[in-house]
């Protein structure tokens, strides 16, 4: 064939798109009974929105946005997260004003031009929760409640959730002068990339993927030996709440963020037999990013996560997720006379609910039971000549091979039938 697939895309196909909708109902349930309501922004925005939020040396802006100019000259990236586009919608639609706090979520495609790899797209789908409006140490515990309640109840048992605290901007300017210290006389032996990073983000130097990078920063210096007093305390409230609402962590001292706006609260959840792609998602504070996007002073946290790398993981645990849905009944109509007495029933019974499955083009009865048998169907609805001449039905239970006839007088008699088959006349 001529046209294939982007790389780094895939097609959800319909044998796995119930799975997806199991993902996203669950998620939408549970974001409702912790008050969320969702928000969805569009998959493009002006590109100097995440370079400004995510940072101009982040990864993501470097070397992994969609960007493009339109025919207008506008230059706009597809989106290549979800926090910067709630924060441009909260501050432009005044969402402030009201409520003091603004709880949302939000579901959909984002964009990163990397290498693919397994658990790794360049179109890949999010799940996401933003609250916005308080500093208080609850809210984290509150929003990484929820991630961790999620994975949970969809079967993840491997997983952890790491913590950390990469502090405010007054104690990482002092941690970050620790580093450049640290980094200073081993800046011969960093690549190219690190040593821009040594000016402009030294932070930046702790997540370089290069062995010889890797191998210096392992022995740098840690944000949580260098939080001034009030981000300490944040940190262990934020402990205590979590212990409070029986939600396991344990403290990595060295996660760093990808994206620039962190601060204080920053946390992943790690499923490590995905391999390299082990993060399945991952989040934090972000006091700063709303003031710097030209709103309030306002306070914030949130998390993302991808159902690509979630799918993985529940099937490493053998969870199934959903099932695909297998048809109530399915209509066996033989011959023309049984299709026209039948038919009005069809779409009645559709209509109420019930999902019917029926092949006008299979004519025979065997082809139409195999059929039938094929579809996983609980109930056959059978028709004739007989059942035509005498105004009955025969339900057939695929799974039994018990079949009885009866009276069919309006589609509630069908209903009826197929929720507590009542014996009437036993063939
Ligand atoms: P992030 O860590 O860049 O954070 O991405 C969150 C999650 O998105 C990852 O843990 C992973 O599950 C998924 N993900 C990221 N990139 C890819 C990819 N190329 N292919 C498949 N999955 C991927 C954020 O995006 C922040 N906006 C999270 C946040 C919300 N922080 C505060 N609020």
């Amino acid at each position: 064939m001529d046209y294939k697939i982007p790389r780094g895309t895939y097609d959800i196909l319909p044998a796995q798109s119930h799975k997806w909708q199991k993902l996203i109902s669950v998620f939408r349930e549970l974001a409702a009974v912790w008050g969320y309501a969702e928000i969805s922004t569009p998959i493009f925005e002006q590109a100097n929105l995440f370079e400004r939020s995510s940072g101009e040396s982040s990864d993501v802006v470097k070397k992994e946005m969609y960007r493009f100019t339109d025919q207008k000259g506008r230059i706009l990236a597809l989106r290549p997260e979800g926090t910067a586009p709630v924060v441009r919608s909260y501050i432009e639609n005044h969402l402030d004003i009201g409520s003091p706090t603004t709880k949302l979520y939000y579901l959909g495609p984002m964009f990163r031009y990397d290498r693919p790899q397994a658990g790794r797209y360049r179109q890949f789908y999010q799940y996401g929760i933003e609250f916005i409006g308080s500093d208080h140490p609850y809210y984290d515990a509150e929003v990484i409640a929820i991630l961790w309640n999620y994975l949970w109840q969809l079967g993840i048992r491997n997983m952890r959730l790491e913590l950390n605290s990469v502090g405010c901007p007054s104690c990482s300017l002092s941690y970050e002068k620790a580093l450049q210290d640290y980094f200073r006389p081993h800046l011969n032996e960093l690549c190219p990339d690190c040593q821009t990073r040594f000016d402009q983000k030294p932070r930046r130097l702790l997540d370089c993927k290069v062995p010889a990078c890797k191998a210096i920063a392992a022995k740098a210096p840690l944000q949580l030996d260098h939080l001034d007093e009030p981000c300490h305390k944040h940190f262990e409230q934020v402990q205590n709440y979590l212990n409070l609402m029986k939600t396991p962590y344990i403290i990595n001292p060295r996660i760093v963020r990808g994206l620039d706006y962190y601060t204080n609260t920053a946390f992943e959840v790690i499923y490590e037999s995905l391999g390299a792609q082990n993060s399945l998602a991952g989040g934090g504070r972000y006091n700063g990013l709303i003031e710097q996007l030209g709103g309030k002073s306002i306070p914030a946290i949130g998390f993302a996560g991808g159902f690509e790398r979630l799918l993985l993981a529940l099937e490493q645990e053998q969870v199934p997720v959903a099932e695909a849905p297998v048809p109530d009944i399915y209509l066996i109509a033989l011959g023309e006379q049984a299709q026209q007495y039948i038919l009005p029933y069809l779409n009645e019974l559709r209509c109420k609910g019930l999902y019917v499955e029926y092949a006008p083009d299979k004519v025979s009865f065997k082809a139409q039971l195999k059929a039938a048998n094929q579809s996983q169907a609980r109930h056959a609805l059978i028709i004739g000549e007989d059942e035509v001449n005498s105004n009955r039905f025969v339900i057939k239970d695929l799974a039994s091979g018990e079949q009885h006839s009866l009276p069919l007088r309006s589609t509630e008699d069908i209903i009826r039938a197929v929720r507590q088959p009542s014996p009437d006349v036993p063939l």
